[in-house]
């Protein structure tokens, strides 16, 4: 044992004996014994996602063993703990706020106990971000052990991605074609097994990322939750962790702007979740990094589209693994010279040595770099007078949708409609399939009220589907704008995460239904044609109201929290860094 770590403040202190005596004693009523604990051994935290309630992270219940395994093997000692659980499916008002909240819960826990070095177990859309936030405050060592996805899911002859299913599978049933027990049936057989999302949503697009900044072992990201591969990744994980003890290797030594700069080129490449956006910054925040919203067009924009999987493309997660996972787009993308990858990593080598000998085996999954499936993949990024900032998925948007928008002769990328706004998603709800709306294909569906402060936490609600009607005569998607986010399962092209939000004061504040909205994808902007008087008059009467706090983390949450286009990070925080190099009190 070559250094002497921070735990043995707390086990080996003669300083403080009888602290040490308190500290010791209580570990031994599960069979610990104080020589383990006074041996110089690092002790190695797993944070535990999983739980009952996140089902999608409920694998790492039994991962932990097989990390544990390792981390023993190579001379740790673990220590596994939970993490305050986030499941995006059913946590309401949203899983959003609770980025934050488990954020803070590991934070207090890394700094506060006896913990050395941590493994992070990621799975569902927050979980992976909020660890990494979290071990960037932090700062002692740390890797991400990702869950995995689930199993392909299959019905009538036919893959059915999970998310994506349900989005598909409303829209059927508003045209009538399937009644509610096939939806069911649908939703079922999109989620087969253990495991988070199988489809390119959040989850996937995260633990992707969490790999492509060098935080896991190469190839983690995507094995499906009940392959072997899986469980042996975690024993190769809990061997990891000790080493990077043994070495120091701190999260900020490996999360510098270029592992960022390729996050948002993989993101692009991968057709990664809209909801990366603002995780990606509240990452690079908490790391210390300044990225800069040019920076997504800059460095992402002209990215191509090589992964074939839902919802840019057709196939889901266990073949994306077998075509050779994130190392194999990344691979192609290090080879057509769009990666910074001779920067650290968490397996002691560049990421361009990881990278080595990584490339795909099934080039109908993960595409030449040269022969993608689209071009130009990344976010595109807005601006205007309805807000500062907002991205479009532009990899989502179909040849209907082009052609019907943004393919008009002698003004190609510019369109405009007449919005309908509706103040939340209850109020979408209840009025969505109103005639007197009059809703045609030269709408916009316009959401507010739906952004971290509004809602509270910024919900999944800007991907509105249509009135039944217009779905019933074959349109299946209109242009939708709002300030709140959309699933990253989602395949709607809208213009979302716009910042500030109406709670706020934003500029969506002040449109009205009936409003002519313009968007230029040529100079990339989004304006109400309202004029300057009009616009006055309506700034005094105010913005719409905002619903009252249900619950004091609520609260504490709206007081602490930022815009969307800043990472929705509770601000405060973003000051501390390092926090572990400071021992807490005896
Ligand atoms: Fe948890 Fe998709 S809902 S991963
Ligand atoms: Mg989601």
């Amino acid at each position: 044992m070559s250094r002497r770590y921070r735990s043995q403040d707390w086990f080996d202190n003669p300083d403080f004996i009888d602290m040490t005596a308190l500290y010791l004693e209580r570990f031994m009523n599960y069979g610990i014994t104080p020589e383990e604990l006074r041996s110089g051994k690092p002790i190695i935290g797993i944070a535990q996602s999983g739980s009952d309630i996140s089902p999608c992270n409920r694998i790492h219940l039994e991962l932990a063993k097989r990390v544990r395994d390792g981390i023993r093997d190579a001379g740790g000692i673990p220590m596994e703990f939970p993490l305050h659980p986030i499941f995006e499916n059913c946590r309401r008002p949203t899983a959003a706020i609770d980025r934050n909240l488990a954020y803070l819960g590991l934070v207090e826990i890394l700094h506060g106990y006896p913990i050395d070095a941590v493994v992070l177990t990621t799975g569902c859309d927050k979980t992976t971000p909020a660890q990494l936030m979290a071990a960037a405050t932090v700062d002692i060592p740390a890797i991400v052990l990702s869950g995995g996805p689930m199993l392909d899911g299959w019905l009538d002859g036919e893959l059915v991605g999970s998310g994506a299913a349900i989005w598909k599978g409303r829209r059927r049933l508003a045209a009538g074609e399937i009644d509610n027990e096939k939806f069911l049936q649908i939703a079922a057989a999109s989620a087969p097994s253990a495991g988070h999302c199988n489809t390119m949503g959040t989850a996937s697009t995260m633990n992707a990322i969490a790999e492509a900044l060098g935080m896991s072992l190469t190839g983690c990201a995507a094995i499906p939750a009940p392959y072997r591969e899986r469980g042996q990744m975690a024993y190769e994980t809990g061997r990891r962790i000790v080493a990077l003890a043994e070495q120091d290797v701190k999260p900020s030594d490996i999360l510098s702007r270029d592992a960022f700069l390729d996050a948002i080129v993989v993101n692009a490449a991968i057709g990664g979740s809209t909801n990366a956006q603002q995780h990606i910054i509240a990452m690079a925040r908490h790391a210390g990094v300044e990225l800069k919203l040019s920076d997504w067009m800059e460095y992402g924009h002209d990215v191509p589209l090589l992964l074939n999987m839902q919802p840019s493309g057709k196939y889901l997660g266990e073949r994306f693994h077998r075509a050779g996972g994130v190392p194999a787009v990344m691979w192609e993308l290090h080879q057509a010279g769009k990666l910074r990858a001779d920067r650290p990593t968490v397996t002691g080598r560049s990421m361009a040595d990881n990278l080595h000998g990584r490339a795909s085996v099934d080039r109908e999954m993960i595409t030449p770099f040269d022969a993608p499936l689209k071009t130009q993949a990344g976010f595109f990024v807005l601006q205007g007078n309805l807000f500062d900032f907002a991205i479009m998925k532009t990899s989502v948007i179909s040849p209907e949708f082009r052609a019907r928008y943004l393919s008009q002769p002698g003004r190609e990328g510019v369109f405009e409609c007449r919005a309908i706004v509706f103040d939340g998603s209850g109020d979408y709800h209840a009025r969505i399939n109103d005639p007197s709306l009059d809703i045609d294909e030269d709408c916009i569906l316009v959401i507010r009220g739906a952004g971290p402060i509004g809602w509270p936490g910024s919900a999944e609600v800007v991907n509105m589907q249509p009135p039944d009607a217009l779905i019933r005569r074959g349109i299946k998607n209109l242009p939708t704008l709002g300030d709140g986010r959309q699933s990253g399962t989602s395949d709607s092209p809208s213009i979302l995460n716009a910042s500030p939000e109406s709670a706020v004061g934003g500029g969506l504040a002040y449109v009205r239904t009936g409003d002519t909205i313009r968007i230029d994808l040529n100079a990339g902007t989004c304006d109400m044609l309202v004029d300057d008087a009009e616009l006055a008059r309506r700034k005094e009467q105010g913005i719409p109201p905002v619903p009252p706090s249900q619950t004091p983390w609520q609260e504490l949450y709206r007081a602490t929290v930022g815009q969307m286009h800043t990472g929705a990070c509770m601000e405060l925080a973003v000051e501390y860094r390092g926090v572990a190099a400071t021992l807490p009190r005896h």
